[in-house]
């Protein structure tokens, strides 16, 4: 199964998940409508709607309020990604102006509080004490990950396993509650919940890796972000973690220098992107985020094979593929 047959089978669907978003947005605080319809309907690939649904086929779920769970899931996500370009001072998202650069970080950290706290809202309409348990935990730990993050801002001494850990709670555990979700509605065994559950946790690991891969190596047309990025906030991500157990002490040196520079330099950027291709740290990560895949597809075990199951290996496969 190709991605693009996966985006497209489930087209319908996420044009039901998206009237949930649109109707959710209405307000009379007309702020709301206005920077989440700028954000919500600036693009956004819905990766993790798509997970939801993907999980609902695999569980035989089919309620309606499937899409009201995928649409929660959406929310979460971008009240995020509006703290997230208030805390690293994004200037693009989706391609646009960040909407930090338009309405200010005040208006931004608002209206994305307004959103954490709505999609918890809404979740209570599902009356399920698990549901909600999975989608405060949730978003507990996106924001504990980005405080974790900023902890270790320009901290060369990171290691894999405090990275991992930022990663998993800013991004694994949230494609893990999208996942868990309609396995909780659909009130399937525990080993096949649990299953999904590792199945979005390893699949948001190998989504963040790449994301930090792509941060120095994208096309900044498709990403629709800043290429160096990472590097110019201090970001200590994958690359930079194997680049700096890699290099020679003299390399590694230059490295720490340049992470730890107040104000970056084109040519900055462009001598760690250089020494990222000599030591071959791409393919490391993409290694690395590939075991991650590997280990989302076993995760998926105790389901029989199936055309849902063989969609999610495509989704999972994408994640590694992707390029935006
Ligand atoms: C961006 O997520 C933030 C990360 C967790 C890397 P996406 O890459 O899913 O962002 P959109 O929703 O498609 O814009
Ligand atoms: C992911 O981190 C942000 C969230 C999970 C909220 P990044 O800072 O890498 O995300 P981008 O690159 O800005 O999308
Ligand atoms: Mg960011
Ligand atoms: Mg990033």
């Amino acid at each position: 199964v190709r991605i693009e047959t996966v985006w497209k089978t489930f087209h319908p669907d996420l044009d039901r998940v998206e009237a949930e978003i649109r109707h959710h947005l209405h307000s009379d605080a007309a702020i709301i409508p206005e920077v989440g319809a700028y954000l919500l309907e600036g693009g956004g690939k819905r990766v993790r709607p798509l997970l939801s649904l993907l999980a609902a086929r695999l569980c035989g779920f089919e309620r309606e309020s499937l899409y009201t769970l995928a649409a929660i899931v959406e929310y979460l996500h971008t009240a995020s990604l509006l703290h997230d370009d208030v805390v690293d001072m994004a200037q693009l998202r989706r391609g646009h102006a960040a909407a930090n650069s338009i309405w200010g970080n005040q208006v931004c950290v608002s209206v994305g509080d307004y959103f954490y706290a709505m999609a918890l809202h809404l979740a209570v309409a599902e009356d399920s004490l698990e549901i909600m348990e999975i989608l405060s935990a949730a978003t507990a730990y996106m924001v504990k990950g980005e405080l974790l993050q900023m902890a270790h801002t320009k901290d060369v001494q990171t290691n894999r396993a405090q990275y991992e850990g930022i990663i998993t709670c800013k991004t694994a555990n949230l494609m893990a509650a999208a996942c868990a979700l309609p396995a909780v509605a659909a009130g399937v065994a525990e080993p096949l919940k649990e299953g999904l559950r590792a199945f979005g946790r390893h699949l948001g690991i190998a989504f963040q890796m790449v994301d930090d891969t792509l941060d120095y190596v994208a096309d900044e047309e498709r990403l629709g972000k800043l290429v160096g990025k990472d590097l110019m906030e201090g970001k200590v991500t994958l690359p930079l973690i194997l680049l700096l157990q890699e290099a020679t002490a003299a390399d590694r040196a230059r490295v720490g220098e340049i992470i730890l520079k107040d104000n970056l330099e084109p040519h900055d950027l462009q001598e760690v992107i250089l020494l990222l291709g000599r030591y071959e740290i791409l393919d490391a990560c993409l290694a690395v985020s590939g075991d991650h895949v590997r280990q989302a597809k076993e995760a998926l075990a105790p389901f029989p094979e199936s055309e849902a199951r063989a969609a999610c290996f495509a989704l999972a496969d994408y994640v590694v593929e992707r390029d935006l």
